[in-house]
């Protein structure tokens, strides 16, 4: 296996052309979906011409650094969803965005925790990344409390994007959270 990263109970690797059909299953769970589109799947043309190609593309771009992974549990290898840590496509290199997407069988073990806890210490230590934010949406709880625990810091709140505007929640708007490499070295 290609590994990426491993963490005491995770192991990340980089998705690889034939695996269309993981990202399709866990988009269409409309509890995974449900502050991403508002529940709906996402079409699996999209993530075939469109998703797949851009995940593996970065790869190649960031040298295999940074990117969005495949999680697996080391313990009897089930896919457990994506976490990525990367630039925006024309971003600097020494900022990264931190993002997680978990089948809902995997949720409420610390697995968002841990995992992003060893991507920031990937990222800080060993890839010069400079700072990590993510985002969401105002009422997605369980991504925000993920967010801090990691002591990341709430720096701004951002419009709802119009084509999300029909979802669940979206008149509170969505939330980003930053934290630099200094800030976690001295969390
Ligand atoms: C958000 C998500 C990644 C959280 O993953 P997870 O592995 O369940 O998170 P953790 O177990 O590490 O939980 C971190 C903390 O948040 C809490 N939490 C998790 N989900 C929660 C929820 N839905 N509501 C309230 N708190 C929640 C946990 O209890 C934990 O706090 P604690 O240690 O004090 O108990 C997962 O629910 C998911 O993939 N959701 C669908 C996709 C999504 O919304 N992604 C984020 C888009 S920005």
């Amino acid at each position: 296996m290609d590994t990426y990263l491993e963490t005491e109970r995770l192991t990340l690797r980089r998705f690889t052309a034939g695996d269309a059909d993981l990202l399709i299953e866990l988009d269409s769970d409309p509890a995974v979906m449900r502050y991403l589109s508002g529940g709906e799947a996402t079409a699996p043309e999209i993530i075939r011409e469109r998703h797949l190609p851009y995940i593996i593309a970065g790869y190649e771009k960031w040298d295999g650094d940074l990117g969005l992974f495949a999680a697996y549990e080391r313990d009897g290898g089930a896919f457990i969803g994506w976490f990525c840590l990367r630039p925006k496509a024309d971003g600097p290199r020494d900022e990264a965005e931190l993002g997680y997407r978990l089948r809902q069988a995997s949720w409420g073990v610390g697995y968002a925790t841990e995992v992003s806890q060893g991507l920031l210490r990937k990222g800080f230590a060993e890839l010069g990344v400079r700072m990590v934010w993510a985002e969401t949406m105002t009422v997605n709880r369980g991504s925000r409390n993920v967010m801090e625990k990691l002591s990341m810091r709430l720096v701004d709140t951002i419009p709802t994007p119009p084509d999300m505007e029909t979802i669940e929640g979206s008149e509170h708007g969505g939330v980003r959270y930053e934290i630099t490499k200094e800030q976690w070295e001295q969390r």
